[in-house]
């Protein structure tokens, strides 16, 4: 949710930037009378009733426009002062265009601003008021037909008052802490009837989405994302006369249909994206002949992909992923020629990629991940000089990478990974496209060969490489010069061996994940007890012959699996202070001595914890703690003693326990029958004593579905 806001953000971002633009580059030179001396000092006192504070603002361009305002030297007429519009007959202030000011403060309803009743046009977007309410006073200003607040830091309902500003035509509060309850949205569509642009995003409105909206007929811009919205959308919406961009997205409770479009409409952007929007894109949306932006990710559409979307051909985005559309990719879509973006990711279509793609020269972003697509890759794919990014894993694509791809100079990401391809691919091959920079070909078929005479020193910087199941039977000596990639996926290779001393230093900053699992490996050589990359989340050498003690990855470290290696010796006390581990996998090794009295502290963040199989001894830590999210411990098939800790009781996420094939003395664990969650309890081969039920019953074991002693 937080990087989805994040981006939510930045598309918001985008649009103010480009608004801004078009504000900063209108004209306000014109000959008119000197203003009015009350005006000015209303102004004035607006002026003095806040810091300047770099921090209120975000827009680089901000600046503090009203540093003109003052009246030494040659400067009383306030309707000269920046961003300050008067009407040119009688000098009465009918605009401020005070965004991006870095104005900082609380303003509130006896604020000089509501006495320039005049005021037409107030724009104070992107400007820090510290969470005052937005005044009743507000409606002083009843000639207002354009506001803009977006990105201020204005909090609470919004004024009953608001409804009588009725010759509002452009209205945005976007981005700030408001809710709208009374006066309700409905209310407001009521006296807003010549609403033109709308923009309530992140406004907390949570109702219904009010049928008049659909009376508002002067609409060409509403924007309601992320106000959680719930209820069907009303039909008539999508039926205004005038409306071009339409934005509802981040309102998961939003439910309704697509009507069947047998009208012509000027809507030129559609955004649905994550609505809870159901049932088949009609047909008829190939009416639509101005969209030029359809966004319906993530929503829950399904049925068949119209052909007749091929007729938008004004479209540049297109984003239908996360549904469940099913049947094949319509060859009509070779008619888009002004599409840059195409995703079709995580649904259920079937059949070839349509070689009509190769139409599609201004595709560059494309998106198939997660169908059932099969057939070869079309070469005609070659004439998509433009692509940047070709995600095309988690599909059944078959036969050769086509040597069309390699010409695709722009390529900065190609994912093929988890398809079923019969190629043998030569690394040289991709490493001549020198934008790549995200590799991924890891379990689709591809064997890769990585010829060692290939100059390292000149290659592209490498982001990630998902190299699993490539066929590789040699560490890539190339990586000794990567230092920045954040991702090394190497695993379910033949690679034997030791690990290259130089491996310690392959991007110490960079990387986030390693995967070494499933080789051959025998030696980490000389490696220190603590590893040295320190954004490491995923440390993977599961499956290899490792031997020697057992190396402590970054403190930051989420999974460190090494089960089925030969590692020897103690758990080393280091570990207590990987704070944030999530799971941990030593399992099947020769690990000894007793485990670090740390282990609870895991608690808060670790989910499984898998010891068995080696040969730890005396008894477990005592001390779990309440709050933990641990699912899954296995201590089986070691010797440890003594009694299981009572505080387990607390681990109310417990899933499954095996204690099997230890030394373990203690009556049986009647105190875990009120795990919720336990489903599967193993205790067998140990030195369990007395009564496994007692009379009172209290303990029911209400989840337990696999039970063996
Ligand atoms: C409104 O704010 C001004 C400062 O800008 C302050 O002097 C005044 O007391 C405030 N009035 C109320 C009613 O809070
Ligand atoms: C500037 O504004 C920030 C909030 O954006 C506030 O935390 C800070 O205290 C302000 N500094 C001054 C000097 O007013
Ligand atoms: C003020 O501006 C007027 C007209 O531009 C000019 O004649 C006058 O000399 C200026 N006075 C000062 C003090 O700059
Ligand atoms: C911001 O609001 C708080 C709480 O209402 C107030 O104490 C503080 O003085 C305000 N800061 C400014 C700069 O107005
Ligand atoms: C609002 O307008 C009324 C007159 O319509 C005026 O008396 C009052 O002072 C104004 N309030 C503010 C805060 O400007
Ligand atoms: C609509 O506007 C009129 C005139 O300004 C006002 O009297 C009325 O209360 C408003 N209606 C609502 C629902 O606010
Ligand atoms: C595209 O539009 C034309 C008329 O403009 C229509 O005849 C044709 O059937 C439409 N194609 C599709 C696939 O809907
Ligand atoms: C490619 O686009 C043109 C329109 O520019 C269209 O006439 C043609 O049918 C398309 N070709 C394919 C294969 O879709
Ligand atoms: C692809 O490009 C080649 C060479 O530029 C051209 O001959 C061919 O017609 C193009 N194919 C399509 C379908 O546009
Ligand atoms: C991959 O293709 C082979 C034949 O080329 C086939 O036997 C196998 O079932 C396919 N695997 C999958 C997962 O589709
Ligand atoms: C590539 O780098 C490795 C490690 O630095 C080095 O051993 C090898 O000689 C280099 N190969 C070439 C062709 O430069
Ligand atoms: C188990 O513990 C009980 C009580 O502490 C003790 O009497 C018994 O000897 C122990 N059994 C074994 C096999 O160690």
């Amino acid at each position: 949710m937080a990087s989805s806001l994040n981006r939510l953000k930045f598309v918001y971002w985008l649009s103010f930037l480009s608004t801004f633009h078009l504000i900063a580059t209108r004209s306000f030179s014109f000959v008119q009378p000197l203003c009015h001396g009350h005006e000015r000092s209303y102004l004035l006192q607006f002026k003095q009733s806040f810091v300047i504070n770099k921090t209120a603002s975000i827009d680089p361009s901000a600046y503090p426009k009203v540093a003109s305002w003052t009246l030494e030297g040659n400067n009383s007429d306030c309707c000269s002062w920046d961003r300050v519009e008067c009407d040119e007959f009688n000098g009465h202030v009918i605009g401020l265009d005070l965004h991006s000011s870095y104005l900082y403060g609380s303003i509130n309803s006896s604020s000089s601003l509501f006495n320039l009743v005049h005021l037409r046009s107030l724009n104070l977007a992107d400007n820090h008021f510290n969470y005052s309410q937005i005044p009743s006073t507000v409606s002083n200003l009843s000639k207002l037909t354009h506001l803009n607040l977006s990105g201020s830091m204005f909090s609470s309902q919004i004024p009953l008052e608001f409804s009588q500003l009725s010759q509002m035509s452009s209205l945005d509060l976007s981005l700030n802490h408001l809710e709208i309850k009374k006066p309700s949205l409905g209310h407001l569509a009521e006296n807003l009837t010549r609403l033109e642009n709308l923009d309530l995003s992140w406004v907390s409105i949570i109702s219904i989405v009010p049928n008049n909206l659909g009376n508002l007929s002067s609409l060409t811009s509403l924007r309601l994302s992320d106000c959680q919205l719930n209820g069907e959308f009303p039909i008539g919406i999508f039926k205004l006369p005038n409306l071009r961009v339409l934005d509802v997205q981040f309102n998961e409770g939003l439910t309704g249909y697509l009507p069947d479009f047998q009208w012509s409409s000027p809507l030129e952007e559609i955004i649905l994206a994550n609505t809870n929007l159901s049932g088949k894109l009609p047909s008829s949306i190939g009416n639509l002949g101005s969209l030029t932006k359809i966004d319906m990710k993530s929503c829950n559409f399904s049925g068949f992909i119209p052909s007749s979307l091929g007729n938008l051909t004004n479209l540049n985005f297109l984003d239908l992923s996360f549904n469940t559309f099913k049947g094949h990719i319509p060859s009509s879509f070779g008619n888009l020629i002004q599409l840059s973006f195409l995703s079709l990711m995580d649904n259920e279509l079937t059949s070839p990629i349509p070689f009509e793609f190769a139409n599609l020269t201004q595709l560059t972003y494309l998106f198939l991940y997660n169908n059932f697509i099969s057939g070869q890759i079309p070469s005609g794919l070659m004439n998509l000089t433009k692509l940047s990014i070709l995600e095309l894993a988690v599909n059944d694509l078959t036969g050769q990478i086509p040597s069309s791809i390699f010409n695709l100079e722009n390529l900065e990401l190609l994912d093929l990974s988890m398809n079923n391809f019969t190629a043998k691919v030569e690394f040289d091959k991709f490493v001549k496209l020198k934008k790549l920079t995200s590799l991924h070909l890891s379990n689709c078929g591809v064997s890769l060969s990585i010829s060692e005479t290939s100059d390292n020193t000149t290659l592209q910087k490498f982001q990630n490489l998902g190299l699993f199941r490539c066929n590789l039977s040699k560490f890539p000596n190339f990586l000794a010069n990567q230092d920045e990639l954040t991702w090394l996926d190497l695993g379910d290779n033949n690679i034997h061996g030791q690990v290259p001393e130089w491996f310690w230093n392959v991007s110490k900053e960079n990387l986030e994940l390693i995967d070494l699992s499933y080789n051959f490996l025998t030696s980490l050589g000389q490696h220190p007890i603590l590893l040295p990359w320190t954004h490491l989340a995923i440390l993977d050498l599961e499956s290899n012959k490792f031997q020697g003690t057992l190396p402590i990855p970054s403190f930051s470290t989420l999974q460190y699996l090494v089960s089925n290696n030969s590692f020897t010796g103690k758990i080393p006390e280091l570990i207590c202070n990987m704070s944030s581990l999530q799971v941990l996998d030593l399992s099947i090794n020769n690990l000894s001595g007793s485990l670090p009295q740390c282990l609870h502290n895991f608690g808060d963040s670790l989910l499984i914890l898998d010891l068995r199989w080696n040969a730890f001894e005396g008894n477990i830590p005592q001390a779990w703690t309440s709050g933990s999210k641990l699912m899954m411990i296995n201590f089986s098939q070691n010797k440890f003693q003594g009694l299981l800790p009572r505080s387990l009781a607390k681990c109310i996420m417990l899933k499954a326990l095996d204690f099997s094939n230890n030394q373990f003395n203690d009556t049986f664990p009647t105190w875990l029958g009120n795990l919720p969650n336990l489903k599967l309890l193993i205790l067998r081969s140990n030195e369990f004593y007395g009564p496994i039920w007692t009379h009172k019953a209290k303990y029911k074991f209400p989840s337990l579905q696999i039970f063996d002693l």
